[in-house]
């Protein structure tokens, strides 16, 4: 397997992923290897472009990690990718799916929808 990214950051394209990827542009260290995760492609980019505009910090070049809830193996693919996975989507079936195809444990700091 490929390395793992230290940080995914999952539903970066919402209200409180954009708050999440503006801390981690401004104070993640250099050395840290963070992507951006959800369903949507052009919806992650726009974010990345508006994001890099506001810190200051050009975010362009991040990976994207195209990963829906709706879909088991998307979400176990994207968790083999990570070393933690910041989560802020709902519904949080992900966790699920980490726990049981992939062992992995998981924080849950969001709502349980
Ligand atoms: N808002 C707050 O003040 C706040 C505070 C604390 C905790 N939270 C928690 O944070 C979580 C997100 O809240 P939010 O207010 O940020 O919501 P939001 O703005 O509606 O953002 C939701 C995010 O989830 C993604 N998403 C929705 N359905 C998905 C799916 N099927 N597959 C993959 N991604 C999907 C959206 O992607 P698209 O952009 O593609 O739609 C978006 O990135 C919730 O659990 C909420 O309880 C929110």
């Amino acid at each position: 397997m490929s390395e793992r990214y230290d940080i995914v950051l999952y539903g970066a394209s919402g209200f409180t992923g954009v708050y999440v990827l503006e801390t981690l542009a401004k104070s993640a260290h250099q050395d840290v290897k963070f992507a951006v995760a959800g369903r949507s492609e052009q919806k992650l980019k726009k974010v990345l472009k508006e994001v890099s505009e506001s810190t200051g910090h050009d975010l362009t070049d991040t990976p994207i990690i195209i990963a829906d809830s709706s879909n088991e193996n998307s979400l176990a693919e994207m968790a083999k990718k990570a070393k933690v996975i910041v989560n802020v989507v709902g519904p949080v079936s992900f966790a699920y799916v980490c726990i049981r195809m992939i062992n992995l444990y998981v924080i849950l700091v969001s709502t349980l929808w």
